[in-house]
């Protein structure tokens, strides 16, 4: 039963579509006026009357039932009360009838989404500050798979540009095969790093490293082997991380991918007339849209990162056909995709509209900033190695006899740095703490995942869940629970519509939240048996749905904890 739509199917607001109506109807944050609101405001400039009158005549005009039992209008709001019943049969039956299926839906069938994530740049840390593009966009990624969408994770790996010259003749100067081999992307960063030391010293070597650039671009043969063997090192190293985070990618076209793709944008400008002369360079000037110029070609013919952007959305344009094409990169990057969207809105392009920059704020270490010039990176496996560290000492203290302590630690603790930087809001800065994402009693993970694994054990204790029982009305507890669950399938559709995973990691929390309320409160295993056939179920539910919200941050349950 979806409520909100049942409820709008009895609503009649002139010039008002089901749909909107059924969008507008919302959980109010207090239950005890209604389970479902209506706030009548939005109406009042359609219906050139008051919110109160408005919710006054609607409440006058709905024909109450078996699965609205009750209608009031309070200040604006025409707030309703389900039967409880009704609700619970609803929820149980669908639950467990959908099973791992619960909360997807085909709302997206025939769409597709590409969402260009992570985005690496060849030979660099893999940092914390890339935390949040991966795991955010590997949640948007699953998000809008649940939903039906055809979805295209591309990992836009940033393998273009002169550091790569450097990095050539740093290897050449000072490298050592097999120390980079296995060192990886932190022996090719050393290398980058003493570059830039001695370069200070002998500024010689910046000519060397210009000429070196030049030679991969003409296609040099030994110059290309070698960075074709940095970049294979680069994503080897960063896979070990994607493995743990559970991340996948369709395309790892990246910035070199374009080098060949960017004239027809050029030219295009030109024909256009958008391109201007400005200082030797070539630009398109967005004065008129509050911007800064949007540099196209440097005064030595050279791209920029923008002209391989636009090179690279045309392409997914004609490659993947997409509904809509997703950015997930840090809000410092604003104006660079402001730019660019503009300048494609600018050639004509009708599908720039269906481009997002999903941005999102700072993460940063309680021991404060890092740079990757001067090599005191925080490099994101130690974050994840630590965390899983931690999580296996608590777990080791808390629980010395369980079983595969180590596979729980990695659960708990790879669940801890993805739940710690996708609950809040995306946008706002956050100072990542060891401590605060494993607190077991906090808003994190491991509250979940520990009141997941309560569940299972009481389901393992009653041995089986019964197939048939009977629900009853249910206690406030077991209702507010139930409503719950039956949100999931509108939470997830939210998230995706405002690309906020946040909004299911907090779910998550909030159900968790009232599963423990309802556990403490009310008997299980020990209630006369058809009581406790119902809340067994109850329980499965709950179960259920956490696995399938956590599992779309990439976040798995263990069984025992
Ligand atoms: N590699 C870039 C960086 O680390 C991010 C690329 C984001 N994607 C894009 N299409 N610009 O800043």
């Amino acid at each position: 039963m979806d409520y909100k739509r049942y409820v709008a199917q009895h609503l009649n607001v002139t010039g008002v579509s089901e749909e909107e109506i059924a969008e507008a109807i919302a959980i109010p944050p207090d239950t005890s006026m209604g389970d479902f609101a209506l706030p009548c405001f939005r109406f009042a400039k359609v219906l050139r009357k008051s919110p109160v009158m408005i919710a006054e005549e609607l409440k006058a005009a709905y024909p109450t039932d078996e699965v609205i039992s009750e209608v009031s209008a309070v200040n604006g709001y025409l707030n309703f009360k389900v039967n409880k019943k009704g609700l619970a049969d609803d929820v149980l039956t669908r639950i467990s009838r959908e099973g791992k299926d619960y909360g997807k839906s085909s709302i997206g069938n025939g769409k597709t989404i590409c969402i260009d994530y992570s985005s690496v740049n060849i030979a660099k840390p893999f940092h914390i500050g890339h935390l949040s593009t991966t795991v955010l966009g590997g949640a948007l990624y699953r998000i809008f798979n649940y939903l039906g969408y055809r979805t295209v994770g591309i990992n836009h790996l940033g393998d273009y540009g002169t550091q790569f010259g450097k990095l050539i003749s740093a290897y050449t100067r000072w490298g050592d095969k097999q120390l980079v081999e296995e060192g990886g992307i932190r022996a090719l960063n050393e290398l980058y790093v003493r570059f830039h030391r001695e370069a200070e010293e002998n500024p010689a070597l910046d000519d060397e490293a210009r000429a070196y650039f030049k030679k991969i671009e003409e296609g040099d043969k030994d110059c290309n082997e070698l960075f074709e063997w940095f970049k294979e090192l680069t994503l080897k190293d960063v896979q070990k991380i994607y493995d743990l985070l559970d991340i996948h990618f369709d395309s790892y076209a990246g910035e070199s991918f374009y080098s060949d793709k960017m004239q027809p944008i050029v030219d295009e400008l030109r024909d256009r007339g958008l391109l201007v002369e400005s200082q030797g360079a070539q630009i398109v000037d967005l004065e008129a849209y509050g911007m800064s110029p949007c540099i196209i070609l440097k005064s030595d013919g050279s791209s920029l990162y923008a002209t391989r952007d636009m090179a690279a959305a045309t392409y997914r344009k004609k490659t993947y056909d997409f509904d809509k094409c997703l950015y997930v990169v840090a809000y410092q990057q604003n104006l660079h995709f402001k730019q660019f969207f503009k300048v494609l809105e600018l050639m004509g392009k009708e599908w720039a509209k269906d481009l997002v920059h999903v941005a999102y704020g700072m993460v940063s270490l309680e021991e404060g900033a890092m740079s990757t010039r001067k090599g005191n990176v925080v490099f994101l496996e130690d974050v994840i190695k630590k965390c899983i560290e931690k999580a296996y000492r608590i777990i080791d203290e808390k629980n010395p006899s369980l079983e595969n302590k180590e596979e729980v630690a990695k659960k708990v603790g790879v669940g801890a740095v993805i739940f710690g930087a996708l609950y809040n809001n995306k946008i706002k800065d956050i100072t990542f703490s060891y401590d605060k994402v494993l607190n077991f009693d906090g808003e994190t993970s491991v509250y979940v995942q520990y009141t997941c694994a309560r569940a299972a054990s009481v389901l393992a204790r009653a041995e089986s869940v019964p197939a048939e029982y009977t629900v009853p009305v249910p206690c406030a507890q077991e209702f507010e629970l139930l409503k719950a669950l039956g949100d999931f399938p509108d939470v997830v559709k939210s998230a995706a519509e405002k690309y906020e995973p946040s909004y299911v990691a907090r779910y998550c929390v909030d159900v968790a939240q009232k599963f423990n309320k309802f556990y403490f409160d009310c008997k299980i295993l020990q209630a006369e048996k058809e009581v406790r056939d119902y809340r067994l179920a109850l329980t499965a539910a709950t179960l259920t749905t956490l696995e399938n919200a956590l599992g779309l941050l990439g976040i798995g349950v263990p069984e025992k904890m």
